[in-house]
């Protein structure tokens, strides 16, 4: 293990507060501690059949053949029913299923699950007119808008598989995956706000789809009203698209669709440069974020008005946004835009207007509002709230102790969830009515959940013990592969381990048995949460005309967790400028998006190697965190290293000076 992770376990066990769940909190929680004795078998047997609705039940709970799982089957049953139509059916069409709020202030709409039903049948017949059906592949690449989960229903309602590409993704990002996953279909929206600005889809969309031609339709929102060209015969405005559809129904029944069926996939960055397509199908996943969003949540759907504040376009918004909250009948919060815009207190405004009682966030945003000061968060009336979330990335104690403090009045329970795309829901979290409270520990593996941590050997580490985290079974909303590469699937995730799903991350057990987190151990970065891979950056630099080489590894960053920093050497001829430089980061954006740019350029007339010619990325790491260097008796060329650290620290105090 290395210094750094030993240093991170060092400072997380000398953490000794402690938050027992509040009594009454506890009384009324969802989940009890007798939860945690049910069986595995029991449990998910339970949730699979309290949880969602079916047109035919499932025969078998589950079958593991590894490293493919299937559950619940022998099921019919079909998402959009189970997340809009049921409600209705059962007299819930009032209740409001979305408040939501533009970007530009005073912009609101309120969704009921009756308007959301009326949308999701319009769009899905005039889907259907553009000849989707069961299995036609769709993209979708939108802002934070409710069209945007109208979109993801319709395509459930049709049986329709989708792909649903963050708005801040570049063309070729696009490209790449709608060719992947071969869309015939993109839907997108003129331009999404931004912090004030306009964010150009279409503009990147047209792009895209020059560079992928199986895309024969687009369909586009109107959202700012900008000018934006449409290609006759493929593009097509939704306004006009739903005119005259029918919003009955029976118009348009829901597909009955087997449990493991393809329900989206989901992009993501892994080691090497290709992101993976992460398989998700529909009963599995559907009852495992149902049931986590219920309980860990603890969601009290007639009276809690609940809010995550991330992007549908990530895991989180996918699960926690659109398909849990909407299973179990939530009144969401859903905002288009920046915490920071108008002004730093948007998010505190917004919880205050709906009384929003349960917030999930990731601790980047924390962290940026803890920069901020907390007089933006006092503007406000934030007593409504009963319970706060965490996730994307290890929570350090300040940052854990100040969301609670100042968002939470040092009341509401704070639950810091451990997940990841490849996982669908949230497997490691407290539950708020039972688990005591530790800032930086995730707790405990949810029920029907069987987490460990291994070391090297493949042994399983007691109480106090560091290793790799790894799950010992399977659980219902797990990856069911990456699409369209079964050896990539074995290799990343079940190679390290015998039929042992191997998640990429450090953790540690303490002595109560609960789990601490502690960062990626692959070349996977971590950057305000996003994953993103250090190869997929080096590709984007390297594209550039003028790069002969690059090597991109991380630091740490108070805010965004990690920043990116990449050593470039540049073709013979060409200079480094503070010119280049800017290049390069735009570079990046535009292969990757912005969430890609590094925070830092090193220009360096050479890369430090080793004989046999391997980037030492972990004494680029050590450069970048201004640490003591490590062994350097491998390098071909050590005085490499020392020219690197002198250009280093010139980067420095020029990033200082601008
Ligand atoms: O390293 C872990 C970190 O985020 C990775 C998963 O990233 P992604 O697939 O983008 O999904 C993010 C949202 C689920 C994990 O391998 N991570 C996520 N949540 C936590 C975390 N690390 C520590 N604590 C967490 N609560």
């Amino acid at each position: 293990m290395s210094t750094e992770t030993q240093h991170a376990i060092d400072t997380m066990l000398l953490e000794e507060r402690r938050y027992p769940p509040p009594e009454g909190f506890a009384a009324r929680a969802n989940a009890k501690a007798d939860i945690y004795d049910l069986g595995f078998e029991e449990f998910w047997e339970r949730e699979g059949r309290e949880r969602l609705s079916w047109f035919e039940p499932f025969t078998e709970l589950y079958r593991w053949d590894p490293p493919y799982a299937q559950w619940y089957l022998g099921g019919k049953l079909n998402v959009c029913f189970n997340c809009v139509d049921r409600h209705v059916a059962a007299g819930h069409g009032g209740k409001v299923a979305y408040y939501w709020e533009g970007e530009p202030v005073g912009e609101r709409r309120q969704i009921t699950y009756a308007d959301l039903q009326s949308e999701v049948v319009r769009f899905a017949n005039a889907l259907r007119k553009l000849g989707v059906r069961r299995g036609t592949p769709v993209a979708i690449y939108m802002g934070m808008v409710p069209e945007l989960p109208v979109a993801m229903l319709a395509c459930t309602r049709l049986g329709a598989p989708h792909t649903v590409v963050f708005g801040g993704f570049s063309a070729d990002s696009l490209a790449g995956r709608m060719n992947d996953m071969g869309c015939e279909v993109l839907i997108t929206q003129d331009e999404a706000w931004r912090r004030g600005s306009r964010v150009p889809l279409k503009q990147t969309a047209d792009e895209a789809m020059a560079a992928a031609p199986a895309v024969r339709d687009c369909v586009v929102l109107r959202r700012t009203g900008g000018d934006v060209p449409m290609r006759e015969g493929r593009d097509h405005w939704w306004h006009e698209l739903v005119e005259g559809e029918s919003d009955d129904p029976a118009s348009c029944p829901c597909e009955p669709m087997s449990s493991e069926d393809l329900l989206f996939l989901m992009y993501t960055s892994g080691t090497t440069a290709k992101p993976k397509g992460i398989v998700h199908t529909t009963a599995g996943y559907l009852c495992g974020v149902a049931a986590t969003h219920y309980y860990i949540f603890d969601l009290k759907p007639e009276e809690d008005v609940y809010w995550c504040a991330a992007d549908i376009g990530w895991i989180t918004g996918h699960s926690y946004i659109v398909y849990g909250p909407l299973c179990n009948l939530a009144t969401s919060v859903l905002y288009e835009g920046t915490p920071d815009y108008p002004d730093k207190d948007r998010w505190w405004e917004i919880v205050e207007r709906y009384g929003v009682t349960i917030l999930y966030t990731a601790p980047t945003a924390i962290r940026s509002h803890m920069k901020w000061g907390p007089e933006y968060a006092r503007r406000h009336d934030l007593s409504s709230l009963r319970l706060l979330g965490s996730v994307g990335e290890p929570i350090n104690p300040e940052a854990w102790v100040w969301y609670r403090e100042h968002i939470g009045s040092d009341r509401t329970p704070v639950v810091d969830t451990w997940w990841q795309t490849e996982t669908g829901m949230i497997l490691i979290s407290p539950l708020p009515g039972v688990t005591t409270l530790k800032p930086g520990s995730a707790t405990k593996p949810f029920p029907g959940v069987e987490a460990a941590v291994y070391d090297e050997h493949g042994n399983e580490v007691g109480p106090g013990g560091g290793g790799y985290l790894v799950l010992k079974r399977p659980w219902p909303a797990m990856l069911r592969g990456i699409f369209g590469d079964d050896e990539r699937y074995r290799d990343t995730y079940w190679s390290r381990y015998e039929n042992t799903y191997f998640a990429g991350d450090g953790a540690r057990i303490d002595r109560d048995g609960d789990f601490w987190l502690l960062g990626r151990v692959d070349d996977v970065m971590n950057v305000s949460g996003h994953r993103i891979s250090t190869i997929e950056v080096e590709s984007a630099l390297v594209d550039h005309p003028d790069v002969a080489e690059a090597a991109v590894c991380s630091r740490k960053d108070s805010t965004t967790g990690e920043a990116i920093v990449a050593y470039v050497t540049l073709k013979a001829g060409r200079e480094p400028s503070v010119k280049k430089l800017q290049e390069l980061r735009d570079h990046v954006a535009r292969k990757i998006g912005p969430i890609a740019k590094p925070a830092n350029v090193v220009f360096t007339p050479e890369l430090p190697k080793t004989r046999s010619g391997k980037i030492m990325r972990r004494l680029l790491r050590d450069i970048a965190e201004n640490r003591p260097l490590g062994d350097t008796t491998t390098l071909a060329d050590p005085a490499v290293v020392a020219e690197i650290q002198s250009r280093a620290a010139e980067e420095k105090a020029q990033e200082a000076e601008a």
